[in-house]
């Protein structure tokens, strides 16, 4: 295919697509394109149970974003959402980050335009902004810290009592947070489309009719959904806890992807997705991880394209928060 096409392609569609054979054996496709590029494949638990089984690295924000700090490949291969990959390439200025669909957003990056926010933070000139990795690069140059659902009690801890904060862009982690640190930190009102649509009446039949199974929630979740939660954390934090956890079946609100690993880890247990107020729709499936397919994930990685860029100044910025986290972290 001609770079013009390509382009054009990536424009309108965010994807490279053209028919392929449908004998060709793609994961095989895939795993040798691996070796000839020298790539490194991340997934996320969201995405779909073939492209985690494919990645050479499954995990949450956070071990995803230390996997891409220190792999050593010269192309990452990031299978999840375009904040996780401009993470990576901000960690990695020199490497090739590409990705399935440049179209795979996510509602929470989407609900805080840098602008908007930039005339909100400046309300608060005596605020250090702690900013959710499900953010655009742009608001991340306005961030003193960085951090995810698995360690963001930690970085908001990291700050002194005293310190008055801001946490964005998600107003449910950030509640939650501030609930159990007893901050009061002023929060952006973002929130994710699926972890919002979760009917606290369904769950609790659901609940009453499986009195063995215990209930455990993601914290981007809103604030009654996590009050009914035997356990609240990160992807990789409820996938350790139905693991380390004596009971045999789980109510479990968060995206649908992380029941692969569950399943996996665990196949002798029964975890039920939790309901939304509308039973007919697929709501716990996040749309943009589900833009992700294994025909993207080959085409991706043949043409290289589509490539995430970054301009070198907001790299330069961007990068100062996420290094806190990481270093935080360790
Ligand atoms: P985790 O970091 O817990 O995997 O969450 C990522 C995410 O997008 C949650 O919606
Ligand atoms: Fe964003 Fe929600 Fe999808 Fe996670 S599940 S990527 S927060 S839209």
């Amino acid at each position: 295919m001609e770079q013009v096409e390509i382009n054009k392609m990536l424009e309108e569609k965010g994807f490279i697509d053209e028919s392929i054979d449908s004998k060709l054996n793609l994961v095989e496709e895939i795993k040798k394109l691996k070796k000839e590029k020298n790539a490194v494949i991340l997934s996320h638990f969201y995405v779909e149970g073939e492209l985690q089984d494919i990645a050479d690295y499954v995990g949450d924000s956070l071990g995803l974003a230390q996997e891409a700090a220190k792999t050593d490949a010269e192309t990452i291969v990031f299978v999840g959402v375009h904040f996780m990959a401009e993470t990576a390439k901000i960690i990695n200025p020199n490497k090739k980050v590409i990705l399935p669909d440049l179209k795979a957003s996510c509602s929470l990056a989407e609900s805080a335009p840098a602008e908007t926010f930039a005339e909100f933070k400046a309300n608060y000139p005596d605020h250090k902004v702690i900013t959710y990795i499900n953010a655009t690069a742009a608001l991340k140059t306005m961030t003193d810290v960085v951090c995810t659902s698995a360690n963001a009690k930690q970085i908001v801890e990291s700050f002194p009592k005293e310190q008055k904060l801001i946490f964005a862009p998600d107003k449910n982690l950030g509640g939650y947070i501030n609930s159990i640190t007893g901050r009061e930190m002023v929060l952006w009102d973002g929130a994710c489309v699926v972890h919002e649509q979760y009917s606290v009446e369904n769950i609790v039949k659901l609940m009453d009719e499986h009195t063995d199974a215990e209930f455990i929630a993601h914290p981007e979740c809103e604030k009654p959904v996590l009050l009914l939660a035997k356990h609240i954390g990160s992807t990789t934090s409820l996938l350790n806890y139905v693991q380390s956890s004596s009971a045999k079946k789980f109510i479990v609100a968060t995206e649908s992807g992380i029941l692969h690993q569950m399943v996996k880890a665990c196949p002798d247990k029964i975890f039920i997705p939790a309901p939304s107020a509308d039973s007919t729709c697929a709501c716990n499936d996040c749309e943009f991880m589900k833009l992700n397919s294994l025909k993207k994930l080959y085409l991706c990685m043949k043409y290289e394209q589509p490539e995430v860029t970054l301009p070198d100044d907001v790299i330069e910025k961007a990068k100062i928060p996420i290094q806190r986290m990481l270093e935080i972290s360790k």
